[in-house]
């Protein structure tokens, strides 16, 4: 990882901080990982991987720490996982949902800290021709804090293995499944999905394509080694491959967003970074290594979040994107015990408005030349769930609009210099759980 300025978190008091855009970052890079790490029982799968597993597993915990990879998203992470963990030393790495039958599998090895993990069970599986369904696998989702307001949400999946119908019936719904989440939750947002997809793009009906077709995704395997062309004619790896053209299940598809530009400039087989001191391998696949360069947006950014991942997501950015340089001319909030809602008016009549219809209405019509510069955020708990209590916003002429109940647990997001509020992301029900701001220069 490497950003071109530091972050600025100001400690003002035991339970507030500033988050300052002055010297946020505005560009940066970033590399992943994807391995399936062959951690079956013995029993299960010996996976023509020689040699002892928990030695392997231990060796591969080395490795990730000595090549730093930024984001490693692991599959098969079952019976061996805590001799990785013993060895690797990322500094965010998810809890372990179980060996066979218990866990999924999936794991998340990272330099960022994240918010909002979650993990999902696929709603279809077969056991045709593996034992799919004897551990619940499905996917993961995070949202990855890769710098000041620039956010990542990160995909971990292992869909349905095999290639008899049922298998390739599954797997298609597997990847329909993500493909969908993605249009939920990650609406106006940079994505990465990468994992085993024990697909390939040569076979008919695996469904690989739905993440390019419904979620505008590119893969950059096909980008950066294909020339942007996916190929035709099947190509298997070798293992350790010695080659980048041919074709494995393990993929990586990426995107942008209208608040953060993301490039990828480098793909690649990892497999010798993996191997035994006497050049066996660690795992029956070809691990995948992808370089990614980041640029905040140039006519629209957006801040952290605050409150908690629970109700309905919604993002304005998308919105804002048709627009040429907007600016907010009412901003009308709803709030009592806690915050109902936020929203706002830009001046050419679009309105944003997220939340529920509770509370009391307080609103702010902004002057010629005045813009939505900050805004602090207080969040506490609702039937034991995060989400926001109260909202202050300040505009660039030192005014005030406020709505809920302050607590003692607030932040406060500033636009950068010059820019101001434009727009709302996160996530609301009856009331505003989680919320984040999109900014415009002004
Ligand atoms: C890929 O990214 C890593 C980590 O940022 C960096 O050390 C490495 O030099 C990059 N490789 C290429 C080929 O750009
Ligand atoms: C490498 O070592 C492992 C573990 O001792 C062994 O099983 C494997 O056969 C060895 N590979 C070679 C190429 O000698």
């Amino acid at each position: 990882m490497k950003s071109q300025a530091t972050n600025l978190a100001v400690s003002a008091g035991a339970l507030t901080f500033s988050v300052g855009s002055v010297l946020a970052a505005t560009s940066g890079e970033f590399n992943v990982l994807s391995m399936n790490v062959a951690g079956l029982p013995e029993f299960l799968n010996g996976n023509e991987v020689p040699g002892d597993k928990t030695t392997n597993s231990e060796l591969i915990g080395t490795k990730f720490s000595q090549y730093g990879y930024d984001i490693i998203n692991v599959q098969e992470d079952f019976n061996y996982h805590a001799y990785i963990y013993e060895t690797d030393t990322h500094a965010y790495r998810t809890a372990t949902s179980g060996g066979v039958p218990f866990g999924s599998g999936l794991n998340t090895l990272a330099n960022f800290d994240w918010i909002d993990f979650e993990r999902v069970k696929w709603n279809t599986c077969s056991d045709a021709s593996e034992n799919d369904c004897l551990t619940p696998k499905g996917y993961t989702f995070l949202r990855a804090a890769i710098d000041d307001g620039v956010y990542v949400d990160v995909y971990n999946l292992h869909t349905d293995a095999g290639t008899e119908d049922d298998d390739i019936t599954a797997r298609a719904s597997n990847l329909q499944q993500v493909a969908d989440a993605i249009d939920a939750r990650s609406v106006g947002n940079a994505v990465l999905v990468y994992g085993d997809t024990n697909s390939r793009y040569t076979r008919t009906g695996d469904g690989i394509r739905v993440f390019s077709a419904q979620n505008a995704m590119t893969d950059p395997w096909v980008e950066l080694i294909h020339d942007g062309t996916i190929p035709t004619v099947e190509s298997l790896c070798e293992n350790p491959s010695t080659t980048n053209t041919c074709e494995t299940v393990d993929k990586v598809f990426y995107r942008g967003s209208p608040v953060l530009d993301l490039t990828a400039t480098y793909w690649s087989y990892a497999s010798t970074n993996f191997l035994q001191a006497n050049g066996s391998i660690l795992t029956d696949h070809n691990p995948v290594t992808v370089n990614f360069t980041w640029a905040a947006g140039s006519s629209l950014r957006q801040s952290g979040f605050w409150g908690g991942p629970h109700g309905t997501w919604f993002n304005d950015a998308p919105t804002l994107a048709t627009k040429t340089a907007p600016k907010a001319s009412t901003l009308t909030f709803r709030g009592a015990n806690r915050l109902d809602s936020v929203g706002l008016t830009l001046s050419d009549g679009t309105t944003f408005t997220h939340g529920g219809t509770g509370g009391d209405v307080s609103t702010l019509t902004l002057g010629s030349g005045e813009y939505w510069a900050s805004a602090q955020l207080c969040q506490g708990q609702k039937d034991s769930q995060t989400r926001n209590f109260y909202i202050k916003a300040t505009t660039s002429t030192g005014r005030t609009l406020s709505a809920g109940t302050a607590t003692s647990d607030c932040a406060t997001f500033a636009a950068p210099s010059g820019w101001g509020v434009v727009g709302f992301l996160g996530q609301a029900g009856d009331e505003m759980d989680q919320l984040a701001f999109v900014f415009a220069p002004q």
